[in-house]
């Protein structure tokens, strides 16, 4: 029964990943190898430089900081012409009420995502104004699992650490909370995220009665 809750964007709010999925698989085929969707679980939380790191490292091919910077570009691209069709029945299950219900009852809410296309998707679904604060990867540098990200939501809402609680599909997020000092709820299938507090499979398993 925190007073203040973070939630991490893709996976928990949005189901972006198959964007992510399709944006990355096409990059890399274009440079002739493949992407698997179990290479694509590894890049969950991971930021879009990082992301296209490991891509390079496991197709065997190396570039230039330049070249990765403009291939990291195109995949943005890509990806936003799937985002620029996203609207509010992209929500995961549940995400709709349960902001409404949590907002309602008080709770300080802020966003702690890698993602810099965040306050895009926030406003393409129609969630933005749930929020009273915003913590994305166009602010942080340290991706999870360091905690910087949530700590540096909490500091915005102003409550330490202890009284918030962290929306986690990742397992990077979820480390990254429990470094913070967080209390986690997991967003995933049974079995997953083993270190979260509680596993659901989607917020609508967390709202209340009416
Ligand atoms: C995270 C996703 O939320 O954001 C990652 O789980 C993604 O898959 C990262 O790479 C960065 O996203 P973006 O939108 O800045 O490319
Ligand atoms: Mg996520």
């Amino acid at each position: 029964n925190r007073p203040a809750y973070i939630f991490d964007l893709d996976g928990v709010l949005v189901d972006t990943a198959v964007f992510h999925y399709q944006a990355w698989k096409r990059l890399a085929n274009q440079l002739g190898f493949d992407f698997t969707v179990a290479q694509n679980e590894q890049l969950k939380g991971v930021s879009r430089v990082e992301s296209l790191e490991k891509i390079l490292d496991w197709g065997g091919v190396s570039k230039t900081e330049a070249e990765k910077l403009a291939l990291a570009q195109q995949k943005n691209d890509w990806y936003l012409e799937m985002v620029a069709q996203m609207t509010a029945s992209d929500l995961l299950p549940g995400v709709l009420d349960f902001l409404g219900q949590a907002s309602s009852a008080g709770k300080k809410i802020s966003l702690g995502s890698a993602s810099k296309n965040a306050p895009l998707i926030l406003e393409k679904t129609g969630i933005a104004r749930f929020f009273d604060a915003i913590v994305d990867g166009n602010e942080v540098t340290l991706s999870k699992p360091n905690p910087e990200v949530f700590l540096c939501a909490a500091r915005k809402l102003g409550f330490p650490p202890e009284d918030c609680l962290v929306f986690e599909d990742a397992e990077a997020g979820v480390a990254a909370a429990i470094a913070g000092g967080m209390d986690v709820i997991g967003i995933g299938e049974e079995g997953a995220l083993p270190e979260a507090n509680v596993l659901v499979s989607d917020l609508s398993k967390l709202l209340q009665e009416k």
